[in-house]
């Protein structure tokens, strides 16, 4: 299999002004509820919201891509009763918006370990991913039940399984190999990642395709997060230098030549 997209540790990728693929951590809808006196599943409410306002703004400014982490394979360690809620606002959310996206010319992909969601889900996402499939304004993907060393292990898996071989010739494992079986194969590595919600982590989010990332952080809680807070991130992505292990000169160079 050819991998769809150069890899930014093996080739240098063609970069533009506004990153074509964003990836979100959507963080802070709990201490947003704290804040306002609500109980914190008002604010996975809230957050589905500004869900809707943050799709259409990037598909406004032309971004290709847009991956949110939903739920991470380490979310199940909360209270039962608060993942019962994300598992019924993610059902609802499915049935209430796929047809606007439809609509809007937006793509729904969902990644992540699905098997372990209950049937009517698994069946909910298959439905609005097939619905919006012809779709290409916008790639829209949520990731449920993710994690990036799922990720890893899962690529791994399937790539021994159809090349059971390779074990005998670990040498030849590359990058072209694996990355095909990644869960999001089909989008370039993320341009610009932005977390709400005030932590400067990744919480296992695509581990492997954040190598090159430029990563932004900001403290408004994810409920707030709106059209203006995200060209405020573009704004900033805009400023930075690419460098994918070059120098400075050599990019200027580039430039003026
Ligand atoms: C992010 O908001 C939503 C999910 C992880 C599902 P949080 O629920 O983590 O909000 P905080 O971080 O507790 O404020
Ligand atoms: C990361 O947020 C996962 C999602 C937003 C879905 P968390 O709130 O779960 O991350 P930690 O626990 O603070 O690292
Ligand atoms: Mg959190």
């Amino acid at each position: 299999m050819k991998p769809l997209f150069a890899s930014s540790t093996v080739a240098v990728p063609e970069t533009a002004a506004v990153p074509r693929h964003v990836a979100i951590i959507m963080d802070g809808n709990g201490r947003w509820a704290v804040s306002h006196r609500l109980p914190r599943v008002a604010g996975h409410a809230k957050g589905v919201e500004a869900v809707r306002v943050i799709v259409e703004a990037c598909a406004r400014a032309g971004v290709e891509f847009l991956t949110l982490f939903a739920f991470s394979s380490e979310n199940w360690r909360r209270p039962p009763d608060e993942v019962s809620v994300l598992m019924r606002l993610f059902m609802s959310a499915l049935e209430r918006e796929v047809e606007q996206l439809r609509l809007n010319g937006i793509r729904l992909r969902v990644v992540g370990d699905l098997s372990v969601f209950e049937p009517r889900l698994q069946g909910l996402i298959r439905e609005s991913e097939s619905r919006t499939a012809v779709n290409t304004r916008l790639n829209l993907t949520v990731a449920a039940n993710y994690g990036g060393r799922w990720d890893i292990l899962q690529a791994t898996r399937g790539l021994l399984r159809d090349q059971p071989e390779l074990a005998a010739q670990p040498e030849r494992l590359d990058e072209s190999l694996l990355t095909p079986y990644l869960s999001m194969a089909f989008a370039p590595e993320p341009d610009l990642f932005i977390r709400t919600g005030g932590e400067q982590r990744v919480s296992n989010f695509m581990l492997w395709q954040l190598a090159y990332t430029e990563l932004y952080f900001t403290d408004c809680f994810w409920p707030d997060f709106d059209e203006r807070a995200i060209e405020q991130a573009f704004d900033w992505f805009h400023a930075r230098e690419r460098r994918f292990g070059r120098t400075s000169g050599q990019l200027s160079a580039k430039a003026a030549g």
